[in-house]
């Protein structure tokens, strides 16, 4: 968002209240902001108090070696039985977990799948019996890569059952992206399926698997494989000495009895790669006791979760932390009904199955409420969604005019709408209005949540104060807060604690308002942020540059109507590449979908014979935005060279790239 937009937005003075009854009988009311300000450390411990502990906790939290948080220490708990078990015991095993729908439709009919918490518990218990039988031990990492099909929860939650962390990898990397993650966290065990449906079309996900496990040596003992498609697959089976395991064979005829174990409060519960400043993907430590007392609390807060009545949808991925806080480990901590949904958002299903599920609660992002925007009001105005309640936003900044659309076309003008701040690395939402209690402001996320510590500094680390604009910082641990990077400490340090010491630098910048709350401004690193998924500037070079034709390349985001950035690349090739060839734009943005995956790919690519450097060699990516957003090309003064930028915008009528 530029200077130009924020003074725009902060001349925004709409105002919603939160609606009278949603107000009067919220689960959270104002005053716990001054109950967490009076004893942060007692607020966060009455939010463990809504898990069940095998053991309680000595102390709510270690901070004696900064960053290196500890939570709820000395505590045990098992994060499975807190989302599945303990619902059964109480009497709620009949109570549906999960609406699944599948993306497909025979005959007029939706292949759907009802499951229940004591159905979720017989999976679970199985799926742990047969983790175990596949060697699976307390403390090995499982890596899992899958599509948005039942079994992936109930594969998470077998993980955590047996305190073996997991790594779920997005279904849309691609096998070097898999194979990566597999290494780094050192997985022996990877759960899969054939494939998923996309699209109206039964994808594959197995052959990537395969790739990626060539790839990685000896590492990975086993494949387990879910079936759902039905599609052919390359096979080689325990009988003949091969690593794949069908899933019906193990899982289904496996004992639903198995004993839980409870887990030290900061056991590994998962790790989560997500893109830096770096080309390495960087794994996201989550330990179990903090997360699952910030998630839980924090679902139950923000959505103002009435577990009874409530039908709740996330229509995040589980291949990202939305996903794990917000479908898998929050909501079914405080027992939640909801919908899961394989498949993309073509025109209409969505509400179709609003419609059908009588959804209450949704979420989402705001690059998804943009397509919808495109598509016009009349495909939502085709459905009944008179059963929502409150609406959620989150993954970037959403604009007021998206925000509006949301408000009215899809809640009817009654729903309050969260825009919902948080990283994979604070496990939890962050900053976000309290539906029952915050006037929204179209456009704001208004303020950090009670327990949370949020403020805008300057360079110096100085409180900007209300109206000024800075760097949004964290100044106090919080319960899901990452522990560590995985198998690199120093990494931790140096990224998110070093340039202000004793400050968590989320590596965004943000303004406060005159009423002092807080207006997202996008990262102010090289991290880009397409549809709501984090890129690396530097990792998709490191693509581009791995391709044989390619010298050097620079990648920026440029603003994109619909995904908010959409990334674009400047390259030149090599000498002996010539002028590439007449498909090197194709070639390259291929390559690039098999380096990281499809979503990483250029929605343009230019040939370009120089790039704009300073004299200390750095290419200034501030110039090349210009070019990519069309805008008058900024001052060059401090550019080696600054003929430069007219060779560049010469090219620049060269055509962007198609889908
Ligand atoms: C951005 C997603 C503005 C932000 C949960 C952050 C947002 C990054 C919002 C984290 C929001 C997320 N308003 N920006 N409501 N939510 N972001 O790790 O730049 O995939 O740093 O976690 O997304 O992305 P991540």
């Amino acid at each position: 968002m530029s200077e130009q937009t924020l003074s725009n937005l902060m001349h925004e003075d709409r105002r919603f209240e939160p609606p009278a009854d949603l107000a009067e009988n919220a689960n959270v009311k104002a005053e716990a902001y001054d109950r967490a300000d009076a004893d942060r450390e007692a607020f966060w411990a009455e939010a463990a108090e809504r898990l069940d502990w095998g053991r309680k906790w000595d102390q709510v939290l270690d901070w004696s070696n900064p960053p290196f948080a500890k939570w709820f220490v000395g505590g045990t708990l098992n994060a499975a039985v807190n989302c599945v078990d303990r619902h059964v015991e109480a009497g709620r095993g009949d109570k549906v977990a999960l609406h699944w729908v599948g993306e497909p439709i025979h005959d007029g009919v939706a292949d759907t799948r009802d499951i229940t918490y004591a159905q979720l518990k017989d999976e679970v218990s199985k799926a742990a019996n047969a983790l175990t039988e596949l060697g699976v031990q307390k403390g090995d990492r499982v890596a899992i890569y899958m599509p948005m099909i039942p079994e992936v929860v109930v594969a998470m939650l077998a993980c955590a059952r047996l305190g073996a962390p997991h790594t779920v990898v997005f279904g849309g990397f691609s096998a070097d992206a898999l194979a990566s993650r597999i290494t780094d966290c050192e997985a022996h065990v990877v759960i899969t399926s054939d494939g998923g449906y996309r699209r109206g079309a039964a994808s594959a996900l197995k052959p990537a698997v395969d790739e990626a496990v060539e790839k990685t040596g000896d590492l990975v003992r086993n494949v387990l494989v879910v079936r759902r498609t039905g599609q052919d697959v390359d096979w080689h089976g325990r009988e003949e000495g091969g690593r794949d395991v069908w899933w019906h064979d193990v899982v289904d005829n496996a004992s639903t009895d198995h004993e839980p174990e409870m887990h030290d409060s900061e056991h590994p519960l998962y790790v989560m790669y997500t893109s830096g400043t770096t080309g390495k993907p960087k794994g996201i430590l989550h330990t179990t006791g903090g997360y699952l007392a910030g998630t839980s609390y924090t679902h139950w807060s923000v959505f103002d979760l009435k577990p009874e009545t409530d039908v709740y949808w996330c229509t995040a991925d589980v291949g990202w932390v939305t996903g794990h806080s917000y479908m898998v480990y929050g909501p079914l901590a405080n027992g939640a009904t909801q919908v899961m949904y394989e498949g993309t958002p073509e025109k209409g299903r969505w509400w179709q199955i609003v419609q059908d599920y009588k959804v209450t609660i949704f979420y989402t992002a705001p690059t998804a409420i943009r397509t919808f925007m495109k598509q016009g009001r009349e495909i939502p105005d085709g459905y009944d969604m008179s059963s929502l309640r409150l609406l959620g936003s989150v993954g970037e900044p959403i604009n007021p005019e998206a925000y509006i659309w949301y408000r009215e076309v899809i809640g009817g003008g009654r729903c309050p709408v969260v825009d919902t701040w948080w990283q994979t690395e604070t496990g939890q939402i962050m900053i976000s209005p309290l539906p029952g209690v915050t006037a929204g402001k179209p456009g704001s996320a208004m303020k950090a949540l009670p327990g949370i510590s949020a403020d805008v500094v300057d360079d110096e680390a100085r409180s900007v104060g209300n109206g000024n604009g800075g760097y949004l910082v964290l100044r106090e641990p919080w319960p899901a807060m990452l522990r560590t990077l995985w198998g690199d400490d120093q990494r931790f340090k140096d990224t998110y604690w070093s340039r202000w010491p004793g400050l968590y630098f989320a590596g965004d910048g943000a303004k406060l308002d005159e009423d002092g709350d807080i207006w997202l401004l996008g990262r102010v690193d090289d991290v880009m942020n397409v549809s709501g998924h984090r890129l690396s500037t530097t990792e998709i070079e490191s693509a581009l540059v791995s391709h044989p034709k390619v010298a050097e390349a620079a990648v920026v985001g440029a603003a994109d109507d619909t995904t908010g950035q959409a990334v674009c690349a400047f390259v030149i090739l090599r000498d002996s590449a010539g002028d590439g060839g007449e498909d090197i734009v194709e070639e390259l943005r291929k390559h690039v979908a098999k380096e990281i995956g499809a979503i990483a790919k250029p929605r343009q690519i230019m040939v370009v014979p120089e790039l704009p450097k300073t004299r200390s060699g750095k290419i200034m990516r501030r110039l090349l935005k210009d070019v990519a957003e069309h805008r008058e090309v900024g001052d060059v003064t401090t550019l080696a060279d600054s003929t430069v930028m007219d060779l560049i915008k010469s090219k620049e009528t060269s055509a962007p790239a198609e889908d």
